[in-house]
This record gives C-alpha cells, sequence and structure tokens, in this order.
C-alpha cells in the first residue's frame, strides 16, 4: 500500500458526487421530498410521547426489533422468518448493494430510477444497464425482458420516483418469474400504488420487496423500513449483515404503535389519491404543461421551456418543489409531492397567478 491510500482514496470517493437533498428552507412548503404532511401532527406526537414513556434508552432494544418484526409481519400478512428491517429503506438497499453486488454484477433498472439507488452503484463500481423511459412517462417491459440476459440483478421502484409509473401487476410478475438473477423492488409508494408484490415472495426466493414507514405512514425522520424476502437471505441480513442492534429503542417503539395505528395511514393514502386527481386535472388544464400519470404521492410534469421561473416564482413564494429539468426528451421537469389539500391549494394558485 502506498503512504498516502487513505488521502487518494477520500479525494477518489469525494470526486463521485452524492444525493442532491433539497436545499433547507425553515420556512417553506414542502414539497419536494415525498413526505406525507396529511397524516396529522397529532399522529406522530402520540406515537412518540408513548414511545418515550415504554422506553429505558439506557439498555440496548434486547428483544425490542423481534417486537416490531412480529408487529410487521401481521401487518404485511407474512411470517416474521421472512422480514427484516433497517435505518429507512436506503440502508436496507444499501446494505445488499455492498455485499451482494461488485464491479462484476450488473444492475438492471430505470432511466430515470431512485436517486439514492444509482449513487450507491457508482460508489460501489456496479455496473448499470438502463432502460429509458417512453415520451409518455411509460416503460415497456419487453425491453426489461430483451436485456434481462445481460443483468445479474434487477432494481425497479415501483412506483417509481420520480415518474409515479408502476408496471400492471401481471406483467411485473410474469418477468420476474423469468429473471434468474436477484430482483429487488422497490415499494417505498406501494400503498399509493395499484398492488404489492410482498406476497410473490412466497415462491419467489430470488425476490426483495422493500418497503417504508417513511412515506405512506408519514414517519420520515423516524428512519425505518423493512423488506421481505426468503427465510435464508433474511436470517443472513439479520444475523450477519445488520446486527446486534440495528434500530433505536425510540425507532422500535414507534414503529410498533404506528403500525397499531394503520388505519389512519390508510385515511391518509386515501385523500392523497384524490388530491393527486385533482392536482394532475388541474395541472393539465395548462397547454405549458404536459402532466405525466402517477401511482404515487408525487405528480411529475414537464413544464418545458419556463421551468426554471416556474421553480424559481414557487420558490419566492416559499413553495418548494423538486426541479430535475431533463428526462428523457422532456426538458423542463418538475416534481411536487402531494401535500394537505390546504398546501395543494396554495400550490395551484401560485401556479394560476403565474400562468393566467
Ligand atoms: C424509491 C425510493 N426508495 C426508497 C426511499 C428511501 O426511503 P427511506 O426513507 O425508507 O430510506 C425513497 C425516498 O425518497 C424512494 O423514493
Amino acid at each position: 500500500m502506498k503512504k498516502n491510500w487513505f488521502e487518494e482514496k477520500t479525494k477518489k470517493l469525494s470526486s463521485i458526487g452524492g444525493y442532491q437533498k433539497p436545499d433547507l428552507n425553515q420556512n417553506a412548503l414542502k414539497f419536494d421530498s415525498n413526505e406525507n404532511y396529511v397524516i396529522s401532527k397529532q399522529f406522530q406526537n402520540d406515537i412518540i410521547s408513548s414511545a418515550r414513556k415504554n422506553s429505558d434508552v439506557r439498555e440496548y432494544p434486547l428483544g425490542g426489533v423481534e417486537h416490531l418484526i412480529q408487529r410487521i409481519s401481521e401487518f404485511v400478512k407474512m411470517p416474521s422468518s421472512m422480514i427484516g428491517v433497517g435505518n429507512g429503506s436506503d440502508q436496507i438497499l444499501d446494505l445488499i448493494l455492498s455485499n451482494f453486488a461488485s464491479k462484476q454484477t450488473k444492475v438492471l433498472t430505470s432511466n430515470p430510477t431512485f436517486g439514492f439507488f444509482e449513487e450507491r452503484c457508482k460508489l460501489y463500481s456496479i455496473p448499470l444497464i438502463t432502460i429509458s423511459f417512453s415520451n409518455n412517462m411509460k416503460l415497456d417491459i419487453k425491453d426489461f425482458v430483451k436485456q434481462s440476459k445481460n443483468a445479474d440483478i434487477l432494481y425497479l421502484d415501483s412506483p417509481n420516483n420520480p415518474t409515479g409509473f408502476q408496471f400492471s401487476k401481471n406483467e411485473l410478475q410474469k418477468f420476474i418469474k423469468s429473471f434468474s438473477g436477484l430482483v429487488i423492488i422497490d415499494e417505498a409508494y406501494g400503498e399509493f400504488g395499484d398492488y404489492s408484490l410482498s406476497s410473490l415472495v412466497k415462491t419467489q426466493k430470488n425476490l426483495i420487496v422493500v418497503q417504508t414507514l417513511s412515506k405512506s405512514f408519514g414517519l420520515a425522520g423516524l428512519r425505518l423500513g423493512y423488506f421481505i424476502a426468503n427465510k435464508k437471505f433474511t436470517n443472513t441480513f439479520m444475523n450477519i449483515l445488520q446486527y446486534p442492534y440495528p434500530l433505536s429503542t425510540i425507532t422500535i417503539e414507534s414503529g410498533i404503535l404506528a403500525l397499531d395505528k394503520s388505519n389512519l395511514m390508510k385515511d391518509a393514502v386515501a385523500n392523497i389519491k384524490i388530491e393527486r386527481k385533482r392536482i394532475v386535472e388541474t395541472l393539465q388544464k395548462y397547454d405549458t404543461f404536459e402532466v405525466f400519470d402517477s401511482k404515487a404521492n408525487f405528480v411529475l410534469f414537464d413544464a418545458k421551456g419556463i421551468y426554471k421561473r416556474v421553480y424559481s416564482a414557487l420558490a419566492e413564494q416559499g413553495i418548494s418543489i423538486r426541479k430535475l429539468g431533463k428526462i428523457g426528451n422532456h426538458e423542463g421537469c418538475l416534481r411536487m409531492t402531494i401535500g394537505t389539500k390546504e398546501m395543494n391549494s396554495k400550490f395551484l394558485l401560485a401556479i394560476r397567478d403565474l400562468l393566467e
């Protein structure tokens, strides 16, 4: 080893770049990170204060993760031996990539795909084979089938971030059954979509379905993700890669309490879906925009030549959305997360003031 290897490695890593977080603006109305403000603040106040009462953080959370996994198992109706957890689904994806993928394993995914996943592949020098979205922001499963012979891992966020696209259940299921490598289906936005593939794990040993409490439960700050996979993988993940105490006591206790109140999550998801329809239909009225159908808690639209102006005008009014720019042939893509009815009305009013 060269004497300055540490310095050189740091320099090499720093040149990779990294995940682009939205700007921190304390007072902005946040439509930029696919968070969920529809579930009430009271929900998180209740679970966090009960979790505090149930917790003694002088101790390691011995037995805590097992208890949480039991509750997740009841929630997803799958055996607890097939469930693992992580500090957000980000960490689960990271642990899978860093331990199961390498320069030799090719990952087949869409373009665009979840930014964090792509950045991690870059970090570990994992080659990507990407399939682009069509002009109407859809994917063709035939393109995936064609490329699947060259790939070792399939990663799909279903629904996709940032487009909101989801394959039909039938075609995705059929494709997964034909793929011999590892399949990672990221269902971070699954509750807003048409279906989940979690029960397919019972028969597909090569399938890992990743889910999270960040989006539908509105608990992004808790950092609690989980996955459903075959028993052998789950056991290895939880006992070799992710141990002994992967989650904090407060996260474990809050997660259990949140799952007990999953009816509140379901109400919030139903409201978000209604608002999603309203936003899509309202934005579609502007000829300057091309709006794409979404199965997630956000809407992607192409504001073409005026996208920078739309983004800045909203920012000036304290409305923060995500500026994505070019996706395929679409030059001016913007993504807005669906908020509460009041938040969404402010967003739509600001758009109206700008364009009418
Ligand atoms: C597709 C997708 N997967 C995973 C995540 C990360 O979720 P978590 O908060 O569980 O780490 C996100 C967050 O934006 C996402 O968009």
